[in-house]
């Protein structure tokens, strides 16, 4: 992964909050320069490949942004003018689509859909009146995805190169009623300092997000390879050799087969259907074991190093419920799983304590 490709520019890698040291260092180890942790935010610098290879790589991301430019912007009017200080027609041809996202923090102007929406009028009117014709909008699949950050009366421009959050790694078919975003479950698994080599389990596994992105991270498998479509794909300067390159690395530097397993328990019949069938999309139905019994009643014949699980919370789940499986869980813990480190994902606190 070192071959460059053009010159260094900056980028912003988002996050959920509290994964802003794991996106560093998944950062900083596919190349990254210049690298900077910010509130839910890693700012970095590389080249074109560099972008790629983020977007392809980075388990923790939600989205990759390219700054294109920045101006004051307390007014509508400011936000009109400022828009149109940047020329479109680099990146966008009058007959195609676009859509625009905005985050709006501590500014005169308050409504992020509002911004949106006036950014939108000032580059579709740039078009308008240089060539008759204009942009159309389309939320879905927009040829270029424009990300407004206004912050403190200042606005700073980018083109969202992922286009879809990159939480949606394309594998999951099926889900059960509070399936874990896909870039939280690896966030998890990251922070938990599991070594990737040896057993791992997921008590109450659902349609299998975190046994499927330990399996993922365990045969070097990149999160982004099952994805239709990235955000840079479409734009002018889209570098198709560049990325098949980038594509055929990743795919033979995937690791065959794993020699320990990773392993799935839930009670659910429904859901661990929906887990085989997510896993099988994957291509990791040799690396996990699916169990569909209650936690209480498995008995794992070889004691992983590591659980991660993510019990129900909220819903029709009562207080007593939760506590009555917290206290089993704990059970569980004590008497089966000596010697082993386990992450609770939990909305309960008081369950835990
Ligand atoms: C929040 S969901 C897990 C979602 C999962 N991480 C995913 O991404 O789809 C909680 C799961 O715990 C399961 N569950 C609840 N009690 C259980 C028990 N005693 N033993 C095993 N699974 C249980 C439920 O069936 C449900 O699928």
């Amino acid at each position: 992964m070192s071959k460059n490709k053009g010159t260094d520019f900056e980028m912003i890698a988002k996050t959920s909050f509290g994964f802003e040291d794991i996106l560093s260092a998944e950062l900083e180890e596919l190349g990254a320069k210049k690298i900077r942790k910010v509130t839910r935010a890693v700012i970095f610098e590389g080249d074109e490949r560099m972008m790629y290879l983020a977007n392809l790589w980075c388990r923790t991301a939600l989205r990759i942004l390219k700054p294109i430019g920045s101006f004051p912007c307390a007014s509508e009017q400011e936000l009109y003018d400022g828009i149109r200080t940047i020329e479109w027609n680099k990146y966008l041809e009058a007959d195609e689509t676009l859509a625009v996202d905005s985050v709006v923090t501590k500014s005169n102007l308050t409504h992020s859909l509002y911004v949106s929406q006036k950014a939108k009028d000032g580059i579709v009117d740039q078009f308008r009146n240089r060539a008759g014709q204009r942009p159309n909008v389309e939320l879905s699949r927009p040829k270029l995805r424009i990300h407004i950050h206004l912050n403190q009366d200042v606005a700073s421009v980018s083109l969202d190169s992922s286009g879809e959050s990159l939480h949606k790694r394309g594998y999951r078919q099926q889900q059960g009623d509070a399936p874990l975003n896909e870039a939280l479950a690896a966030g998890m698994i990251l922070l938990s300092g599991w070594d990737k080599k040896s057993p791992f389990l997921d008590l109450m596994c659902g349609s299998g997000t975190i046994p499927i992105e330990a399996a993922l991270m365990a045969r070097n498998i990149a999160p982004g390879i099952f994805r239709r479509e990235f955000g840079f794909e479409r734009w002018n300067d889209f570098d198709q050799d560049l990325w098949d390159e980038i594509i055929a690395e990743a795919k033979s530097n995937q690791l065959p087969s794993l020699d320990f397993r990773i392993s799935g328990v839930d009670r659910s019949f429904e859901v661990i259907d929906f887990a085989k069938e997510n896993i099988r999309y994957a291509g990791l139905d040799k690396d996990i074991d699916l169990y569909s019994m209650a936690f209480e009643d498995y008995n794992p014949e070889i004691v992983p190093s590591m659980i991660v699980t993510n019990p129900p919370y909220g819903g029709r789940i009562t207080d007593d419920d939760l506590f009555l499986l917290y206290k089993n869980l704990g059970d569980a813990f004590k008497k089966k799983y000596p010697g082993c480190t386990a992450w609770v994902l939990t909305a309960n606190k008081r369950s835990i304590s």
